[in-house]
């Protein structure tokens, strides 16, 4: 058997009922009784494959970075569990958790945050390398090659230049071989072009893409543009107030949404292509209150199909044909298949 063929099935990234609350208003609020719980991720289950691409949909505020960072170990899950190869996150330590910060990296939503600015091209690939404890001799080669990785034209003329003198598909560039050089095999690209000018989005998309299938990546994509997510990923996992509402094959969510809140997200991308942008959502208000959810279903008060249930009780996620699905619409056995919904 090849390895892929043996990995392909096996679950890598997994999250059980996984929560991360923060409180609101800090330390001060918390001592005087007044601060709030933001359930920023709320019991969020879902397995992830060896070599999967998963997009994380949804709009600002959803939860789709915290879910990301709480994936990385970079929060820890104030609730439920997240694993990573077997291993439970909440229990990693010592040279295991430095391994898992070898193997798990980020990819920066904005190329700016992630450099610092006084560094050169090359000190600011050599510092993972340093910290991993690669020999000098062998870190420009590494550096040289990384760049290669991410088609950076030239590269050894990048060494010495500063980030400000990269143009942001450039400087995203470099953020990603800094990312890949210690060869991780899963990443977190969260929102990784939104800063970018939609003319050079598409060229950064596809070195994504291009690494994540040369070097077998199971990477996980944040976004709240689903024409980007269906561009690089098979799967989706829509997220609304730090909860899952439609897990499946991207392709059959964008032909035929189940969820009110996807088909939304569907109806507000006719054409989806990562060129351009999107129009408005087809449901009311703009993001929702993290402070203030909705009793029953968090997405109740934008839905054009709420009922009375809806308010009463919190909808578990079901199988429906390829999906999985948390909404009362698909409560009874089988009463609402793909293909029968209105
Ligand atoms: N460190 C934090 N402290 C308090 N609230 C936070 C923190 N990080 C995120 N949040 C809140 O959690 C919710 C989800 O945020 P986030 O995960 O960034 O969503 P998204 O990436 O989908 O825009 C938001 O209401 C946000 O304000
Ligand atoms: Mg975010």
């Amino acid at each position: 058997m090849t390895t892929a063929g043996k990995h392909r099935h096996e679950v890598f990234v997994s999250a059980r009922d996984a929560q991360l609350h923060f409180r609101a208003g800090g330390a001060l609020a918390a001592m005087r009784g007044k601060s709030r719980l933001i359930k920023a991720v709320d019991g969020v289950s879902f397995d992830i494959c060896r070599g999967e691409s998963v997009g994380l949909l949804g709009e600002s505020g959803c939860g789709k970075t915290s879910m990301g960072r709480m994936l990385l170990k970079l929060e820890e899950a104030t609730g439920g569990a997240v694993t990573f190869d077997g291993a439970d996150l909440n229990t990693l330590r010592g040279e295991a958790l430095r391994a898992f910060r070898t193997r798990a990296q980020l990819i920066f939503q904005n190329p700016f945050d992630a450099v610092n600015p006084r560094f050169t091209i090359r000190a600011t690939l050599a510092e993972p390398l340093e910290n991993a404890g690669v020999p000098p001799a062998e870190r420009e080669q590494r550096i040289i090659a990384a760049l290669e990785l991410v088609r950076l034209p030239n590269p050894a003329e990048f060494l010495d230049r500063h980030p400000h003198q990269l143009s942001g598909g450039q400087l995203q560039r470099v953020v990603m071989a800094r990312a890949l050089i210690l060869q991780p095999d899963f990443v977190v690209a969260d929102e990784p072009v939104s800063m970018l000018d939609v003319s050079v989005r598409a060229g950064v998309l596809n070195v994504f893409r291009d690494v994540r299938d040369r070097l077998n990546l199971t990477a996980i994509y944040i976004s709240h543009d689903l024409a980007l997510v269906r561009y690089v990923c098979e799967r989706t996992i829509v997220m609304y107030l730090g909860r899952i509402m439609e897990d499946g094959p991207t392709e059959d969510i964008v032909r035929e949404p189940l969820h009110p809140y996807t088909r939304a997200l569907v109806a507000a991308v006719p054409v989806p292509h990562p060129d351009q942008d999107h129009a408005p959502l087809p449901i009311g208000r703009g993001a929702p209150d993290p402070l203030n959810p909705p009793s029953g279903c968090v997405f109740r008060d934008r839905c054009p199909k709420a009922h009375a249930r809806c308010a009463a009780e919190i909808p578990v996620p079901r199988q429906v044909g390829t999906r999985r699905v948390a909404c009362h619409l698909y409560d009874e056995a089988g009463a609402a298949a793909p293909g029968k919904t209105a």
